[in-house]
């Protein structure tokens, strides 16, 4: 299992146990790969169809009874327990602004304190045009009562890694 994004890469550099919420989790590549690696994952993506494919992979790699899978919206999704790390790795560009509002605000009142947020988006520099297209800082902005581990505007995309502190 070595399909994994350049942002779970980088967040493993920060916490190795815990329970995890992938807000988006596509195919299930990333939400399988934390469960082998011990953590107590949970996944939601809006598709049913990738849903499916992320429980398939799960029962491929045998850690099915170890993880769910949710068919749910993110921006609807309530919350009933808290997290040492909520990851999203390019959704964000789905979703209008007020809805990414509600979404950050609702991962931030549910992390832990010491837990991490990971947020990978695509910035203006990118040249398709997306729902949300982030500019300069916007998702830094989000993240200023908070540690910033890391965050890069690259070419095309930016990258936050926070850690709640208070
Ligand atoms: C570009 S894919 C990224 C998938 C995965 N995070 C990855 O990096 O491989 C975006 C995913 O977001 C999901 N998505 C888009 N809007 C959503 C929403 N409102 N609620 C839940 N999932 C959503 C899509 O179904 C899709 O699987």
């Amino acid at each position: 299992m070595e399909n994994r994004s350049e942002l779970l890469k980088k967040t493993l550099k920060y916490v190795d146990r815990g329970k995890v919420l992938e807000l988006g989790c596509g195919t299930g590549e990333n939400a399988v790969y934390l469960t082998l690696k011990g953590f107590k994952v949970a996944g939601l993506d809006l598709s049913k169809q990738f849903i499916h494919k992320c429980k398939n992979l799960a029962e491929i790699y045998d850690v099915h009874k170890n993880i769910i899978f949710m068919e749910k919206d993110i921006v609807q999704f309530e919350y009933s327990e808290k997290y040492d790390l909520i990851i999203s790795d390019f959704v964000f560009h789905f979703l209008e602004k007020d809805e990414i509002d509600i979404v950050i605000k609702n991962m931030e009142e549910n992390t832990v304190v010491g837990g991490l947020n990971s947020v990978s988006v695509f910035n203006e520099s990118n040249p398709d045009r997306f729902i949300h297209n982030f500019i300069k800082d916007e998702l830094k902005n989000y993240y200023s009562g908070w540690q910033i581990l890391e965050y890069e505007s690259l070419k095309g995309h930016d990258f936050i890694i926070a850690k709640k502190i208070s």
